[in-house]
């Protein structure tokens, strides 16, 4: 099967489709045919070095977390999937050395979803990781009914869906994006536009319960700024001090700081398709690149400029 792999970790250069053998599943496994994958910054940020204390496995590795596709073989033990199922997920890119950007991936069975009919493959694959994430920041920020929200990095793969999240949920919503952006921000149902470009962070207004940061870049003294003495920060980049620092100073009160760490998570997969099926929530794709273009798809995320994502076609 063709597979985009690298060999070395530190830059994308030796990125390139290889032709290797089909994966087997395991026990708890299902072999999925992949049909499409998105790009996630993670997908390159691991490639070119980043996370190195975090990562399993060494190399070669197979790029690509997200998924959508067709199961075409079961490991043993598993009941919940059969051959020919439709499904969407993303696999876990620090710990497993097989990717998504490839025509087959073995993927364990807890971080597979079954694909509505009314959902295709494509928006599938852009929505997983996204999906999950927009749901998780809005979790941790406790965001609800007349909630009000800030999402910085709204325009982006994360941010558009958390916009729609934290609407569908009944939020209030103030989008942080590039001037550019703001028609598109807008017709996905957020109530206001600030343009990160031309008005300076201690000008944004006060008095949010939660602001979801998808960029993330807020520092700790315009994030106290923001949310007065109650609210919830998230970052969907979190670091040391977010585990080990932030639930300590938390228990003291003031601004509640919590950090998304992606995991399988069968609730908010079915709130974020729940809201596709409701015709509340979708995936904007920027543009789909085949397989085969994968690298130049590649050169897109890593701009930072992505609305909405990017997604590969998988032949
Ligand atoms: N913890 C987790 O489990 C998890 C899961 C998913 C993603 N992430 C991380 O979350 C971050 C966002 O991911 P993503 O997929 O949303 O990235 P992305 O799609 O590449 O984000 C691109 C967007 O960011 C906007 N942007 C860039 N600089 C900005 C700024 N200073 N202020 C406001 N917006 C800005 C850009 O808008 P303009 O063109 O207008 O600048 C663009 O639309 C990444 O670091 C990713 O690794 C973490």
């Amino acid at each position: 099967m063709l597979a985009l792999r690298y060999h070395s970790i530190g830059n994308l250069a030796g990125v390139r489709l290889e032709d290797i053998p089909v994966p087997v599943p395991a026990a708890g496994e299902v072999l999925v045919r992949i049909r499409a994958a998105s790009l996630n910054p993670v997908d390159w940020k691991i490639a070119t070095g980043s996370f190195r204390l975090l990562v399993r496995g060494g190399v070669p590795r197979t790029m690509g977390s997200d998924f959508a596709g067709d199961v075409t073989a079961i490991g043993s033990g598993v009941t919940t999937f059969a051959r020919g199922d439709r499904v969407l997920g993303f696999i876990d890119p620090f710990r497993r050395t097989g990717g998504t950007f490839a025509e087959f991936a073995a993927v364990p069975v807890n971080f597979a979803h079954h694909l509505p009919a009314d959902l295709g493959y494509i928006d599938a694959a852009a929505l997983a990781c996204v999906g999950a994430t927009a749901v998780m920041l809005c979790n941790l920020g406790r965001v609800g009914n007349r909630s009000k929200v800030l999402v910085n990095g709204a325009s982006g793969g994360v941010g558009h869906v958390a916009v729609q999240v934290a609407r569908a949920r009944g939020a209030e919503v103030t989008a942080i994006a590039s001037a550019a952006r703001h028609e598109f921000i807008r017709s996905l149902g957020a109530n206001s536009c600030i343009d990160y470009r031309t008005e300076p962070m201690r000008g944004w207004p006060g008095g949010f319960d939660a602001v979801l940061d998808c960029v993330p870049n807020i520092p700790r003294s315009v994030q106290r700024h923001l949310l007065g003495r109650k609210g919830h920060y998230v970052t969907t980049v979190p670091n040391a001090a977010t585990f080990m620092i932030d639930p300590l100073i938390n228990r003291c009160g003031g601004v509640q700081r919590h950090g998304v760490m992606l995991r399988p998570d069968t609730a908010a997969m079915n709130e974020v398709v729940g809201y596709v099926a409701q015709g509340r929530l979708r995936c904007a794709i920027e543009r789909e690149f085949p397989l085969r273009q994968a690298r130049d798809a590649i050169e897109r995320s890593r701009s930072g400029r992505v609305q909405g994502k990017i997604v590969l076609r998988v032949p």
